[in-house]
Order: structure tokens, then C-alpha cells, then sequence
């Protein structure tokens, strides 16, 4: 019996990819369907490529839809292949809607549900992560904590500790892995006219940044202002949600220059040298830490309290713009000196050794 992974997001690809690539080389047999919840090159194939994954077995072709219509296509298609080949176990990664419908399929059908990057909560509701991250990690069979952090939450829900197993975040394995290769291979800097230490890296693409107008404009207006100050060209890789409107907020400011999504490779090359980022994202918040990179968190609130902890992310009293300044301010006074909580490269490996008896079993 296999391992049936499901993605379907850009980060989902780079969190999964160091236990795609472990399976292949270990001959664990296993499966990948795609819901292409992502599905532009930029979004997509671009890290199949750079990470030399293997080609999903099955496309779903769900592509962008309503939350409702999207979830619901991709639980009718995964139950399907499911159904057709029923694995040992069904790993899914993190909280998209991809991971939910990958986990409620599952288990449904009463195949064991793994989720990699379990506990991670933000106590807020209005996230549609948040709903997914509560729903998979009550359905799951196994929970792949980043930290002790949340592990301990799962058991202030009820959740049995014999399900839980703190294993470090998959994309420490990512972005260790990569970080060379990305400083031999990316000739990113060069061809934007980038210098190490001179620019400072956005993304933004959180519906509660970027969907009311108004907000996005005046957090474009609050990075401007941060650039401007210290010196800094913004280097604003976008996300495709962001229609013309925002596009065009952000552009009108001269400091900032938009790009399209960057693989893998041209992200850890701009990453890695950058002075400051600037990020409502998840994974670029554990990245900055692991690489040691400040980072200034565009959000209210955060479901990875270890990088705050740790020293190397900080999140703003408000997202008001002087609020933002004075955060991105005494960041950049603050000494590069914290240790990184997100793991040592090696989550794949315990993530594995507990999921083998189980495949075995199976047989
Ligand atoms: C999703 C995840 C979010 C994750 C993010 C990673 C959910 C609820 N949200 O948000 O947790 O942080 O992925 O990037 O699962 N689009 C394209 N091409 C693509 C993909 C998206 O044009 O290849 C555009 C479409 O207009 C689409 C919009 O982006 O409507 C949003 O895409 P969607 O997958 O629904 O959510 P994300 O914002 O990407
Ligand atoms: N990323 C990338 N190219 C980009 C933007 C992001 O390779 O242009 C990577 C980033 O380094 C991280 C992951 O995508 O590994 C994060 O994805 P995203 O911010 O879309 O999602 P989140 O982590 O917020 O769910």
C-alpha cells in the first residue's frame, strides 16, 4: 500500500517536496494528486522543476473558484481517486483548501489522515486558514507539530497526545537544502540591479490586506514610506490575486517595483539578501528566520508565535503607518542573534519514520 500526497498551492509544493523527494529515493511507493488549486506557471510548475519532483499522478483541475465550489470539486475528485486506489495514508500539508478537502476525503473514507504542520492557530476566524487548520487537525490521525508550541495547543482542544509528534517545519528541510544552490544559481539580483543589504523584499497577498481597496492602498503607502527612509528599492514579487487596482496602488509608489511570482531558487537568492522583508506570508516568516533576515509581519495577528519569540520577526502594534515605521525602525537597529526555531532540515526524516510502520502494516 501507498502514501497519497495532496497539493495544491505553491507553498504546499515546497513544504511537501523534501518528503516527495525522501519516498522516491527510500522506494516508498506512493502517489501525488495535484487539485492545481494553483495552476500558473509561476504558481506551479516553475517548483515541480527547480525541486525535481515527480509529475503528479492525477490532476484535479479545480482551479480558482468560490471556497465552497472549490472545496467541494476537490473532495468529489479526490474521494474518486481514493476510492480507485485507496492508500495506507493521506499526508496533506498546512491549511489551504486543497489540505481540507485532502483531509475530509480521507477520512470519510476512513483512511488515515497525516497533516504536516499541525497546531498552528491565529485565533482568528475571519481567516479562512484558520477554519481549515481546525478542521484538519481534528480529523487527523497523525499531527506533524513545527514546535512544542503546538503541540501544546492540540491538547488544550482535547486532541489525544499519542497523535501528536513535534517533527520541526518541512521548510526548514526546503530552505536549507536550497540556500546554496539558490546563492550559485539565481542571477536574480543582477537582473534587477539589486544590491546585498540595499532593498528590502515584499509580498502581500492575505484577503484581509489585499481585498478592501482602501487598506491596501494605505499599506502601500506605509512601505513606501519605510523604503523611502532607509534608502531601500521594494522588490514586490505578486501574487496573482492581486487584480489591477492593487497592482497599480503599489506601482504608483516609485520605490516599489512589482515583479511577477519568482521560483524557488530567485526567492531564496532575494531572501538571502535582502536588508528588511516585509510579508503577510506564512512561510517567508519562518524563511526569514531560518536565513536570518528581519522581518517585519504585515499582519494583526500570527499563528507562528516562535518567530517572534525567537527575535526574528516582528509583529506591529497596528498596521497603522507610523505603528509600521517604528516597528520597521527598531528592526533594523535590532543585532541579527536568534536562534531558528523552525528546525534543523531534518522534519521529513522523523515525519517519515512514524509513517513507515504504517505503510507496512498496510501491506
Ligand atoms: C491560497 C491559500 C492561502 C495560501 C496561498 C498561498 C486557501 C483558502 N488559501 O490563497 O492559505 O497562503 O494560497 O499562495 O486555500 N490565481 C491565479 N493563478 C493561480 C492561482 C491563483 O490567477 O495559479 C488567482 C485567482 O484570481 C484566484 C486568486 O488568485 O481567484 C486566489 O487564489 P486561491 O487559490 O483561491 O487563494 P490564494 O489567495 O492563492
Ligand atoms: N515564494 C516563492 N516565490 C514567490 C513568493 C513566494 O517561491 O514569488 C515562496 C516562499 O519563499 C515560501 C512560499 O512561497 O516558501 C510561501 O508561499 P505564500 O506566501 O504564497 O503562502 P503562505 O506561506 O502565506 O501560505
Amino acid at each position: 500500500m501507498h502514501i497519497t500526497y495532496v497539493l495544491g498551492t505553491r507553498p504546499e509544493i515546497i513544504k511537501l517536496a523534501s518528503l516527495i523527494q525522501a519516498s522516491a529515493r527510500e522506494g516508498l511507493r506512493f502517489t501525488i494528486i495535484h487539485t492545481n488549486q494553483h495552476y500558473a506557471e509561476q504558481m506551479d510548475r516553475v517548483f515541480f522543476r527547480e525541486l525535481e519532483l515527480p509529475e503528479p499522478k492525477h490532476h484535479l483541475d479545480i482551479r480558482s473558484r468560490s471556497h465552497g465550489a472549490q472545496i467541494g470539486g476537490m473532495l468529489a475528485g479526490i474521494e474518486r481517486v481514493l476510492q480507485a486506489e485507496p492508500p495506507a495514508v493521506v499526508v496533506v500539508q498546512g491549511d489551504t483548501n486543497s489540505a481540507l478537502a485532502g483531509g475530509l476525503a480521507a477520512s470519510k473514507l476512513g483512511i488515515p489522515v497525516a497533516h504536516v504542520e499541525a497546531g498552528l492557530r491565529s485565533h482568528d476566524r475571519s481567516m479562512p486558514e484558520e477554519i481549515n487548520r481546525v478542521l484538519i487537525d481534528h480529523l487527523s490521525d497523525y499531527l506533524f507539530c513545527p514546535t512544542a508550541n503546538q503541540a501544546e495547543y492540540l491538547a488544550t482542544e482535547g486532541i489525544q497526545a499519542g497523535r501528536v509528534h513535534v517533527t520541526g517545519n518541512t521548510i526548514a528541510d526546503a530552505t536549507l537544502n536550497y540556500a546554496e544552490t539558490a546563492r550559485l544559481r539565481s542571477g536574480i539580483l543582477g537582473t534587477l540591479g539589486l544590491n546585498t543589504g540595499k532593498y528590502a523584499l515584499l509580498t502581500c497577498h492575505r484577503p484581509s490586506n489585499t481585498d478592501n481597496p482602501e487598506h491596501f492602498a494605505a499599506l502601500m503607502a506605509a512601505v513606501a514610506d519605510i523604503a523611502n527612509l532607509s534608502g531601500f528599492t521594494l522588490v514586490f514579487p505578486i501574487h496573482p490575486r492581486l487584480g489591477k487596482q492593487q497592482r497599480h496602488a503599489a506601482e504608483r509608489h516609485r520605490c516599489i517595483t512589482l515583479i511577477d511570482p519568482v521560483g524557488y531558487l530567485d526567492m531564496l537568492a532575494l531572501l538571502q539578501n535582502a536588508a528588511l522583508i516585509l510579508t503577510d506570508s506564512g512561510g517567508i516568516q519562518e524563511e526569514a528566520c531560518i536565513l536570518r533576515r528581519k522581518c517585519l509581519v504585515l499582519r494583526r495577528n500570527i499563528e507562528r508565535p516562535e518567530a517572534l519569540v525567537s527575535g526574528g520577526c516582528v509583529l506591529p502594534s497596528s498596521l497603522e503607518a507610523s505603528e509600521l515605521l517604528a516597528a520597521a525602525s527598531a528592526l533594523l537597529k535590532r543585532p541579527v542573534n536568534w536562534h531558528n526555531p523552525f528546525g534543523d532540515g531534518l522534519a521529513y526524516r522523523r515525519i517519515l519514520d512514524i509513517l513507515k510502520p504504517t505503510i507496512d502494516a498496510r501491506h
